[in-house]
């Protein structure tokens, strides 16, 4: 039971990062000796390219840099946050956390700090948990980041998953507000870790000499057909709790792993496309940063109005997967 039941917790600041180097489709093949090449990459995932972190730039790094980008569209700054939740797979190390890091990057005195860890889901459940303790305490404002270094779990000799992914971070500020129409109207979360990890269709293999922070293996056929299915029943589940019709969500974000995933859902739900926006084309899948990245794009160009109903859809490894209803 919430302590503040006429209040609901709002986006009131979003912002992102993403590295300076840019790693085009042809350079896969010209310059990572990758037997790919552009046509085939852009049309069976939509990625036209990714960002890379530069050797010492860390997780923490690219956190603090969308979280002042995010302070800063809510005209806030790092002593106004009580709490700060990093989702990530890609951490700085074991500890300390990221989030705590962060914390002090940002000057943020008063916050709680913690890192969460649900892989491509992570940002979503992130937000859920921040709303939660906001809802639950006398504390306003979080700041929720999804930030990874994707390219360091990466066997570039792969091509099968070298191709997808990509560094960056993404922002918001989540603060609890008197307004009841408004804000984080339901969500649905899932998990489900059955098979173990040997058989995962996607893990992240155990650290070795060459990889010390293990490399992406993944089956993407069944990541894919998984993916579409549960991002269409997590939605239908939200939807039918909440009474809301499809017909009257403004805008998608969904998590930016591949864009034919997302096309394949818009037209298994009957959704027009131009409401699902898809921002991976430019940054290929960042994991948790993803959703918060489409929605700064989404944020600088002005696209989504006051008022507006939005729907995240996440879906990850472990596999974690669910839907989140926003009022903008
Ligand atoms: N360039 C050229 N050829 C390639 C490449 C590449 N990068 N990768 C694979 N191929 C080849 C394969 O070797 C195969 O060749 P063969 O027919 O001679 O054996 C052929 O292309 C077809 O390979 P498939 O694996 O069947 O290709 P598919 O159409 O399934 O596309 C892809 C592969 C893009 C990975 C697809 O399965 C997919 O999108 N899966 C979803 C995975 C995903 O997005 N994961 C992200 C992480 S999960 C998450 O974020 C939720």
């Amino acid at each position: 039971m919430s302590s503040h039941p006429n209040q609901r917790c709002m986006v009131t600041g979003v912002g992102g990062y993403l590295p300076k180097t840019i790693i085009h489709n042809d350079q896969l093949s010209s310059e990572f000796h990758l037997n790919t090449d552009d046509a085939w990459i852009r049309t069976r995932t939509g990625i036209t390219q990714r960002h890379r972190a530069s050797e010492n730039e860390t997780t923490s790094d690219m956190g603090i840099a969308a979280a002042r980008s995010a302070l800063h569209d809510a005209h806030m700054d790092g002593a106004d946050l009580d709490l700060i939740i990093v989702a990530t797979s890609t951490p700085d190390q074991a500890f300390p956390s990221t989030a705590t890091i962060v914390l002090d990057g940002l000057g943020s005195k008063h916050a709680v700090a913690f890192d969460m860890n649900a892989a491509c889901s992570g940002f979503l459940f992130a937000l859920i948990m921040a709303e939660s303790y906001l809802m639950q305490s006398n504390k306003n404002h979080a700041l929720v980041i999804g930030s990874e270094s994707m390219t360091r779990l990466l066997n570039w000799q792969d091509r099968s998953t070298a191709i997808l992914f990509g560094d960056g971070a993404g922002a918001v500020i989540l603060s609890r507000t008197a307004s009841s129409d408004r804000g984080i109207i339901g969500h649905c979360l899932f998990s489900d870790g059955k098979n173990g990890k040997a058989l995962h269709d996607l893990y992240v293999t155990t650290p070795s000499a060459d990889h010390p922070m293990g490399v992406i293996v993944m089956d993407g056929q069944a990541v894919f057909r998984e993916a579409v299915s549960q991002l269409i029943s997590s939605t239908h589940t939200l939807l039918a709790e909440k009474s809301i019709d499809l017909a009257d969500v403004d805008w998608i974000i969904p998590h930016q792993a591949n864009k034919r995933i997302l096309d394949r859902m818009c037209t298994d739900m009957n959704i027009d496309h131009r409401k699902m926006l898809y921002t991976g084309d430019m940054h290929a899948n960042t994991s948790a940063a993803s959703i918060p990245l489409t929605w700064w794009k989404a944020r600088q160009n002005n696209t989504i109005k006051p008022g507006q109903l939005i729907l995240l859809q996440a879906f990850g490894a472990g596999f974690t997967w669910g839907s989140c209803l926003v009022r903008s």
